[in-house]
């Protein structure tokens, strides 16, 4: 390690641009300890490992680097404790699922999860996105600049993870609510009242989705909530069988409501922004539609809306040469990691054509990869199929005063604003 090397994650500067700061530490310290004040992870020691070879190897190796980042970090104050437990008073309690837990309690909950979240109810959503898509462009009327962020880039996965969990037109607008409050922790530091007004929010989510689940207990329906509801595993060497109970499926919702909005959102946008910018990469795009799956993908690596996240380690190791020992936390950094030029030819540009496209990973690796991929895909996919059609040239407004949100997990920008012409 290095001491000429710092990073700050909440550093505006930092924020709109992180990349020379992440080429630094890959190049100087590609394992750098910071202070976990600054990640929202307390007093804990976090270490940022920045390099794409690091990344995917502690990815991998389930044992040493744990999921369960989920309970620590930084503590409530008694006050807010207080505060909470009043708004948990009718609440089903928090568990941790999924993304928060290793083997073999996370591989009970992906098959489970798996047995609904299936290949073929994903594919069979693309109609549904391409009508939703068509009518997020008619809601443009013609108009000459747009406002592509909120009109686009945020009500389409909203409304995609809306249709998965059949919620109906009536309460999509809560829907967006919980949606947000469910995110406005994630890496930032809120104040106690945002908290508090959150998992409110939160709460009023679990009400909604259990009178809904327990519909489908009534009366069953070919949808996803149904068959989560159904889904059973038999006990075997490595997990134990069994259903889901009810707070396991609200935090199973919640999270594909979470994994699946904002990181989509920021996806949209970030490809507007290099389509605007790349005139050429447009105009290819709308002779050939069938370039919007490379598209996606490169802007998928340029963007990785997902920047970093956590894992504990369970026993004394080393990465890169640097100790690390038992108990710390690493950031994974899998926005560094796909801008790493030992893998990536001119990391900063935007390319599809790029060499090894399909190293990156905006989507992780190993047991955790995003259980919504192929979703997220489909949407991004359908999202350019549609804009290609419709729209003839897009043009950024003010591209320099783009600015990007302050989240350093989830990297998004705040707003785009597009001049269009029509086709
Ligand atoms: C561009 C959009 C997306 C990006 C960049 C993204 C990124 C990621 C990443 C990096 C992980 C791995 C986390 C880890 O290693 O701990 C992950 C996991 C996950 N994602 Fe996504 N995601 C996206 C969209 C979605 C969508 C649309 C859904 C759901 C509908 C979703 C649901 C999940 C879930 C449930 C997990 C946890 C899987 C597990 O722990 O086994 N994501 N995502």
């Amino acid at each position: 390690m290095t001491d000429t090397v710092s990073f700050n994650a909440t550093d505006d500067d930092v924020v709109q641009c992180p990349y020379p700061h992440y080429r630094k530490m890959r190049d100087e310290a590609p394992v750098l300890e910071l202070d976990g004040n600054l990640l929202g992870r307390g007093n804990e020691r976090v270490f940022a490992v920045s390099r794409h070879e690091d990344v995917k190897r502690i990815l991998h190796d389930t044992a040493t680097f744990s999921s369960e980042f989920g309970g620590s970090g930084a503590k409530a104050s008694p006050e807010l404790r207080a505060r909470l437990k009043e708004v948990y008073a009718d609440a089903w309690p928090n568990v941790s699922t999924m993304l928060t837990e290793d083997p073999p309690s996370h591989t009970r909950y992906r098959r489970l999860v798996s047995m609904a979240f299936t290949p073929r109810r994903v594919a069979r959503l693309e109609p549904e996105l391409r009508r939703i898509c068509e009518e997020l462009v008619d809601g443009f009327e013609n108009a000459s600049r747009i406002d592509f962020h909120n009109k686009f880039s945020v009500p389409l996965p909203v409304a995609a993870v809306a249709t998965i969990l059949e919620v109906p037109d009536t309460r999509r607008a809560d829907f967006k609510k919980w949606a947000d409050s469910s995110v406005v922790s994630i890496g930032r530091i809120i104040s106690d009242d945002e908290r508090v007004a959150a998992e409110r929010d939160i709460v009023e989510q679990q009400h909604y989705f259990v009178s809904e689940l327990e519909a489908r207990r009534a009366d069953s329906r070919d949808d996803f909530l149904t068959d989560l509801l159904n889904a059973e595993l038999q006990p075997d060497d490595e997990v134990e069988g069994g259903p889901l109970d009810i707070p396991e499926m609200l935090s199973i919702i919640r999270q594909i409501q979470v994994a699946g909005s904002e990181t989509t959102a920021s996806l949209l946008s970030d490809l507007i922004v290099q389509l605007g910018k790349h005139p050429d990469e447009w105009e290819k795009l709308k002779a050939d539609p069938s370039r919007a799956a490379k598209v996606v993908e490169e802007g998928l690596r340029w963007a990785s809306p997902n920047q970093g996240l956590f894992r504990i380690v369970r026993a004394d190791t080393e990465v890169a040469g640097t100790p690390i020992p038992k108990g710390s936390t690493i950031w994974v950094m899998y926005g560094s990691a796909d801008h790493d030029d030992r893998v990536f030819d001119d990391p900063e540009a935007f390319d599809p054509d790029r060499e090894r496209l399909n190293s990156h990973i905006a989507f992780g690796h190993g047991i955790h990869f995003c259980l919504g991929a192929a979703l997220a895909r489909l949407e991004a996919v359908v999202a350019l199929k549609v804009l290609a059609e419709r729209i003839n040239s897009i043009g950024v407004v003010e591209p320099d005063t783009l600015r990007y949100g302050p989240s350093f997990i989830l990297r998004g920008l705040e707003g785009v604003q597009v001049d269009l012409t029509y086709r």
